[in-house]
């Protein structure tokens, strides 16, 4: 493991990486792993303003407090009100609340995928997430949505590698998806 820096957001990514290292993609054991670490992290009030600025998709606030060419930790601005459409990641991801509150979706695809621009998904978890919580999504089970439930609503996303080229948007309600795979939010 790398040593302490006493920089807060680079002795967090040791940590995660390290942990990387022992949980592989046994995302039970990555869950446990990154809570530590993100807890120190997050009890930091001055993140905001730590971060260099990335294009998000539907936000105004969206900024890379880490990047090493695979491990990101991403920092933004959950719209209150306004769902960040399902969509999956090829890829497992987290978001933790560093402020506010905010309602995350967890879908489970029903269809088999071979009707093209078709899906039919299940909502499987859906609940509220506080101030310091976090959800872990990962394939087969990478499809999520969420909403900021406050004005000021700021999550962490941490990713470890590059999202599948194309990833699918949903819209549940429709059943159907496009595909977007320039995207890179969340
Ligand atoms: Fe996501």
């Amino acid at each position: 493991m790398v040593q302490s820096t006493e920089n807060p957001v680079r002795e967090c990514a040791a940590a995660l990486v390290d942990a990387i290292g022992r949980c592989g993609n046994d995302v039970d054991r990555l869950r446990q792993a990154f809570k530590a670490p993100m807890a120190r992290l997050m009890a930091r009030p001055d993140l905001l303003s730590m971060g260099i600025p990335r294009q998000g998709n539907n936000v105004a606030f969206s900024q890379y407090l880490y990047y090493d060419g695979q491990l990101s930790i991403l920092l933004y601005q959950v719209p209150k009100d306004k769902p960040i459409p399902a969509h999956d990641h090829g890829i497992w991801e987290t978001v933790f609340v560093y402020r506010g509150r905010l309602k995350h979706v967890v879908y489970q695809r029903m269809d088999d995928g071979t009707k093209p621009g078709f899906a039919d998904l299940k909502p499987v978890d859906d609940r509220v997430l506080e101030q310091g919580d976090m959800a872990l999504v990962a394939p087969p089970h990478d499809i999520h949505s969420f909403t900021g439930l406050t004005d000021e609503t700021f999550g962490i996303t941490v990713v470890n590698g590059a999202y599948k080229p194309d990833r699918h948007y949903y819209n549940p309600t429709e059943k159907t998806y496009q595909v977007k795979g320039q995207l890179n939010a969340r």
